[in-house]
């Protein structure tokens, strides 16, 4: 299968679609699942630190038949590295973890602390040749209009929660107008019942003869947006890997834009999110 890619702002390009990492645990499913994404075709794998299954998504690369160069790793760094001293462990701390040369893509998971310290060390990794591309994640036009004039490098990818029921309409425009990409998490809006049998979308699966979660994906994909499903299932994986087939019409486009109620499930604005992640998530409980 080929899968369609996109050019980032540094001259990258990555799978249009990849494949999502987060809940899975690191008790063999992780290396499981990352292995049946590979075998179904997927080149485009995301994790992070905070998912404490680094090491399973390397394994599973490394054990893949599919060569290190044509799959595209995304990982990303928690808070108890930000800073520019603790970014650059981090960095070193994910790649050890990943068993890996280098990350395509390396992001600053949330928008909180000493985020210009940490996106400093980013750059530098990526000069080093450690880190193909660098973006940030839950940035929200708040944050991004009040971080990103500091940065001496523009992030290529913005991973923010995107779906029919969340479509970012401001946060869009500001990304177009620096040429930077969005990459949907919660693209299926998490497993979201309501969303799967919304009228329009189960109205469109019965025209293309695909199931409600093609259809939103393929919406998405046809939105300009990178698309991270995250399945356990084996049909489910190789399921949402099959949108390239079918195209939504202009008008088909405009019924699932309608959808949109403007709120996600998660606000990275609340400013009680910094103090409770990370408490929550400790990614040096091992160390
Ligand atoms: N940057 C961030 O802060 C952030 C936050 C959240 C997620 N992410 C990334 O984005 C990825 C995707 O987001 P997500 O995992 O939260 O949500 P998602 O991919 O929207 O949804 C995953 C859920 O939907 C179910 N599902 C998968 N395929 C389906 C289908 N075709 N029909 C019906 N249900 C289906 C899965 O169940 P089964 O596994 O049982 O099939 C799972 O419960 C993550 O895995 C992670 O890599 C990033």
């Amino acid at each position: 299968m080929d899968i369609s890619k996109i050019k980032l702002n540094d001259g990258q390009e990555i799978p249009a679609i990849g494949f999502g990492t987060y809940l899975i645990p690191n008790n063999g499913a992780t290396y499981q699942a990352v292995s049946a994404a590979l075998s179904a075709g997927y080149r485009h794998i995301d994790t992070a630190a905070a998912y404490f299954n680094e090491a399973e998504v390397g394994r599973a690369i490394r054990d893949s038949s599919v060569v290190r160069d044509q799959i595209w790793v995304t990982s990303k760094l928690w808070l108890q590295d930000y800073g520019y001293e603790a970014a650059k462990k981090g960095i070193d701390r994910s790649l050890r973890k990943l068993g890996l040369d280098n990350i395509d893509l390396y992001l600053l998971h949330q928008p909180y602390g000493d985020v210009a310290g940490a996106w400093q060390a980013l750059v530098e990794a990526q000069k080093a040749g450690k880190i193909r591309s660098v973006g940030v994640s839950n940035m929200t036009p708040k944050y991004w209009k009040k971080l990103i004039p500091q940065f001496e490098v523009v992030p290529a990818v913005n991973q923010v929660q995107f779906n029919p029921y969340f479509q970012q309409k401001e946060l869009r425009r500001l990304l177009f107008n620096d040429d930077v990409k969005l990459e949907a998490w919660a693209p299926l809006g998490q497993g979201n019942q309501n969303l799967m049998q919304e009228q329009t979308i189960q109205k469109l699966a019965k025209k293309y003869q695909k199931n409600a979660g093609q259809i939103i994906l393929r919406f998405e994909n046809q939105a300009g947006t990178i698309v991270l499903p995250k399945s356990t299932h084996i049909e489910r994986i190789k399921s949402n890997l099959d949108i390239f087939d079918f195209k939504l019409t202009e008008d088909e486009m405009t019924e699932i834009r309608a959808l949109d109620t403007g709120k996600g499930t998660y606000d990275p604005d609340d400013a009680a999110n910094e103090a409770q992640l990370l408490t929550a998530i400790n990614v040096h409980t091992n160390d």
